[in-house]
């Protein structure tokens, strides 16, 4: 289940139609690909994708499951790559005037590929995607030679439920908000989901890039084989030391901050830039929007544990022990 797809061919012929759906959590009607569930309308872009990226050895991939960090991860991976053109303090920084989301595209989101966004950024380029480790092309695998590098971002999958049912509940009202209906068919918008149900699905592996646990053991797998290619980082370990989490992602980058560096604190800057409470506070992050959702929506209370606002104890308990024993399974299947 964990093999790289690399038959680059058989996703860029996909036919969508053909997919399983899932319509039980709006505004995502998803469709299952490679065991996985995806958002229907992203899948021309992983077609696109596995047909006609062309990937560099600079290239810097910022992987995760959403919700899980990847605004953050796109902020900080941004500003480390570009320091040198754009000094963290400095007032003219891209991040203090663009949403991360606008900084770092998405490899599957509908222009990346098709619409040239990708191949028109110098390199060394930060490119982030949703996709796990199993679906991104063949071409861009550690396996594949190419040489790029990935960084994962995994959090605890009870607050990315968390976080991804608020998410998905502020994306179904901006729809209705900006013209009346789910912005799709002209019909009026879904109901809601519950906490309850969107329990329910994510327990089954039915949202936006799940089952959350493979996607997560998949890139861990991946971080163990190929250290040098894949990190894999923690949002809980990162909200506790974000500068020693920064400085392994230089590095990582094949950018370690240098000792003169280290003496300026740009470090230390980097994390401030990009901090929550920082971009939260931005003009462009309190009343800009993305094309779906105002980027405001991107920062919550980006806190661990939050879910026990959410859950009873029993919910917790069981969707702790299906991640326990998919883990399991796996490690006694290998
Ligand atoms: P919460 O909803 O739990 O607050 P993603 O970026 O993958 O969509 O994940 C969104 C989550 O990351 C939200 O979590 C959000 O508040 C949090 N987040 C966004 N920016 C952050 C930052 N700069 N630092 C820490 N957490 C952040």
């Amino acid at each position: 289940a964990s093999a790289v797809y690399d038959d680059d061919m058989a996703v860029s012929e996909l036919v969508t139609s053909s997919l399983p759906m899932e319509t039980r959590f709006p505004p995502f009607q998803l469709r299952q690909l490679g065991g996985f569930w995806f958002p229907e309308a992203i899948l021309p872009g992983v077609t696109a994708a596995h047909a006609r990226f062309e990937p560099r050895p600079s290239d810097v991939f910022l992987a995760s499951f959403p919700k899980s960090g990847t605004t953050w991860m796109k902020a900080l991976a941004f500003a480390v790559a570009h320091r040198a053109d754009h000094p963290p303090r400095s007032p003219g920084h891209p991040l203090r005037h663009r949403n991360p989301h606008d900084c770092v595209k998405f490899l599957e989101e509908p222009l990346a590929v098709d619409g040239g966004m990708l191949a028109a950024l110098p390199s060394p380029r930060v490119i982030a995607t949703h996709l796990p480790y199993s679906l991104l092309p063949g071409r861009v695998v550690a396996g594949g030679g190419s040489g790029v590098r990935i960084v994962y971002i995994c959090r605890d999958p009870k607050d990315a439920l968390v976080s991804t049912w608020l998410f998905a509940k502020k994306v179904v009202a901006a729809a209705a908000a900006r013209d009346g209906d789910d912005g799709d068919d002209g019909k009026p918008p879904p109901p809601p989901t519950t906490f309850e149900e969107a329990f329910e699905l994510f327990c089954d592996g039915r949202c936006t890039a799940g089952p959350q646990w493979r996607h997560v053991a998949d890139y861990w797998e991946a971080n163990q084989k190929l250290p040098d290619k894949v990190l894999f980082l923690r949002y809980e370990e990162m909200l506790m030391d974000p500068v020693a989490n920064v400085r392994k992602l230089a590095e990582f980058m094949g950018c370690a901050f240098s000792g003169e560096e280290e003496a300026a604190g740009v470090a230390r800057d980097i994390v401030d830039l990009c901090s929550i409470d920082a971009l939260k506070n931005m003009e462009v992050n309190k009343n800009g929007t993305q094309e779906y959702v105002k980027n405001e929506s991107f920062f919550r209370k980006g806190v661990a544990g939050d879910w026990s606002n959410y859950m009873t104890p029993a919910m917790a308990k069981r969707l702790d022990m299906i991640v326990e024993e998919a883990v399991q399974g796996r490690a006694e299947a290998t």
